[in-house]
């Protein structure tokens, strides 16, 4: 339930809540302090936060960025350099850092593995190779990746990660600093697609564990479209690997996929025993004609999400580290009823500010955090217009993004609750238009004449009457409005007003009309729309 419509002493209670994901209506949102919250934020590089000294003079540019959230590692070597002897002084000063600068913060536990390595494990689980085995290839060779298949590494990273948790619990649960937790980075097997020790060999010969082949059972209606066919091809209930799944690559995939899975479940359970807060799974994705091994073999990839579902039920979802072009595709890809969309990294800059238009407004995403975001100049940006883009234009475009949609998240959330938003992107060259659905209307969405035809437009349309609109747009476009709903047939164009963003807070400013709106006609996005404070608020109306 929510602030607004609780009583005194259970909005108190409410507060106390740690955060934790909530279904409202058509989403499912991220609660923090009794509040539906949307994350405006960024990654740091991974190095970073191994220096709070370092971070001092970071938090307060990021603060001035608009973020409202920073997405920080936490290494396993740092909190237990030796074994047994926790240390948090660093953990302690990054959430000092972040407070004082009124920022939340995810936390990604670089644990057993960071992009399929396990360079971030402590050095006393590295050079021990018989307690801690490693990923082998199949000519018996070690790789620097911990075994998957091993207890041993396992119950070593779920002891760290459950004294972190425990830490978190006992310094931070009223004030709810961190608000989510990554559970390791980018996990996987490269370059075979999976593991060949002898651990990993004996439980391939296996037979598929049975909770897992009675998830797929039970839920082959809404199994992804690709491991159902491959299910379906073999036609079995039981079997080895490679009997249920086929003899390919794919299964190496799926198999690793059940293993990282369950790894990953027991790591994630010892730490929520400790302090419950939402907890998800990254993945490195796929780049085109990419075989498993080539890529991250047995990531949360859409393909196996199911398999990651049977395997880690502790997980709340996985998110897509999104750093390809065709967003729209991949992050439809992770949205699912059983999914949330939360994007950890991705590109930022203007592309960046179309593609976070997008996954707010169509598909309601928890938030979204270009990687790399301490990678601003020496300029702090502490007013939207003001932008040291000649130094960095990537984290100037989301600044200004995040300082027009700060001041609109509660509306956003509100929207994205209701059903009543939706958004378009046109991506690459050979798209010119897009077109979105909302209330009784549909939006055509062309580029302007003019326009460089490389640029990613994004467009959200937020419903705030039955014919009253506000747009938000990154991009040159030009917008127009049809219905397909019984009634008159034209769409007329009511009014259009600016409404501008002076740094504090949103207020209407100029009536555009006449060459403004192609009399009337159509609705003009400008690139500088987000940079200058700028969005509309659009009436309609119909007529015969
Ligand atoms: C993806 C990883 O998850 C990040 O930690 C970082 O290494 C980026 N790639 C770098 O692009």
């Amino acid at each position: 339930m929510w602030l607004a419509t609780m009583a005194p002493g259970q909005l108190m209670d409410a507060r106390r809540d740690p955060p934790h994901l909530e279904k409202r209506g058509n989403a499912t949102q991220l609660f923090v302090d009794g509040n539906p919250y949307l994350v405006l934020g960024g990654e740091l590089h991974n190095s970073s936060s191994s220096s709070v000294a370092y971070m001092d003079a970071v938090w307060p540019r990021l603060a001035a960025m608009h973020l409202n959230t920073v997405l920080t590692p936490v290494a396993w070597e740092t909190i237990e350099p030796e074994e047994g002897k926790l240390d948090f002084s660093s953990v302690d000063g990054l959430l000092q850092g972040a407070r004082a600068n009124g920022l939340r913060v995810v936390i990604l536990w670089f644990g057993a593995w960071k992009n399929t390595y396990s360079s971030y494990a402590p050095a006393w689980v590295k050079t021990n190779l018989e307690r801690f085995p490693r990923v082998q290839t199949s000519d018996g060779r070690g790789t620097e990746r911990l075994s998957p298949f091993s207890a041993a590494v396992r119950d070593a990273d779920a002891r760290a990660f459950s004294q972190l948790m425990r830490h978190l619990r006992e310094t931070d649960n009223e004030k709810h600093t961190v608000i989510m937790v990554q559970v390791e980075n980018e996990v996987g097997v490269i370059p075979e697609s999976r593991d060949h020790s002898a651990a990993a060999e004996a439980a391939f010969q296996a037979q598929v564990p049975s909770a897992l082949m009675s998830y797929l059972v039970n839920h082959r209606i809404t199994l992804d479209v690709k491991l159902r066919a491959v299910l379906e091809a073999e036609g079995r209930t039981q079997g080895t690997w490679q009997e249920v799944f086929g003899k390919t690559p794919l299964t190496d995939d799926l198999f690793m996929a059940w293993q990282f899975a369950t790894y990953i479940e027991h790591v994630t359970a010892a730490g929520k025993a400790e302090y419950t807060l939402p907890m998800f799974a990254n993945a490195a994705l796929i780049r085109p004609n990419y075989e498993p091994g080539q890529y991250n073999s047995g990531g949360p990839l859409p393909h196996s999400l199911d398999i990651w579902r049977a395997g880690a039920p502790s997980l709340d979802f996985f998110s897509p580290d999104l750093y390809f072009n065709e967003f729209a595709t991949w992050s439809n890809s992770y949205k699912r009823p059983d999914n949330p969309l939360f994007i950890p990294e991705t590109q930022g800059g203007v592309a960046g500010s179309a593609n976070a238009l997008y996954a707010f407004g169509q598909l309601r995403a928890i938030g979204f955090s270009p990687f790399g975001i301490d990678d601003v100049g020496n300029a702090p940006l502490d007013l939207v217009g003001i932008t040291n883009s000649a130094e960095r234009p990537d984290n100037a475009a989301i600044a200004n993004l995040y300082a027009a949609l700060s001041k609109l998240s509660p509306l956003i959330l509100e929207k994205q609750a209701a059903g009543a938003t939706a958004a378009a992107l046109i991506e690459g060259e050979a798209q010119r238009s897009a077109r979105l659905y909302i209330g009784d209307y549909i939006a055509n969405i062309t580029r302007a004449a003019g326009s460089a035809p490389s640029t990613r437009i994004g467009v959200v349309l937020i419903q705030t009457g039955a014919n009253e609109f506000l747009l938000i747009g990154s991009g040159d476009a030009q917008i127009t409005f049809v219905t397909d709903k019984p009634g008159p047939p034209i769409v007329g164009i009511e009014s259009v007003d600016e409404e501008f963003f002076d740094g504090r807070k949103w207020t209407p400013r100029r009536r555009l009309n006449g060459d403004e709106n192609s009399q009337g006609q159509s609705v003009r996005l400008y690139s500088t729309d987000l940079s200058q404070g700028r969005i509309y608020r659009v009436r309609l109306y119909r007529y015969r």
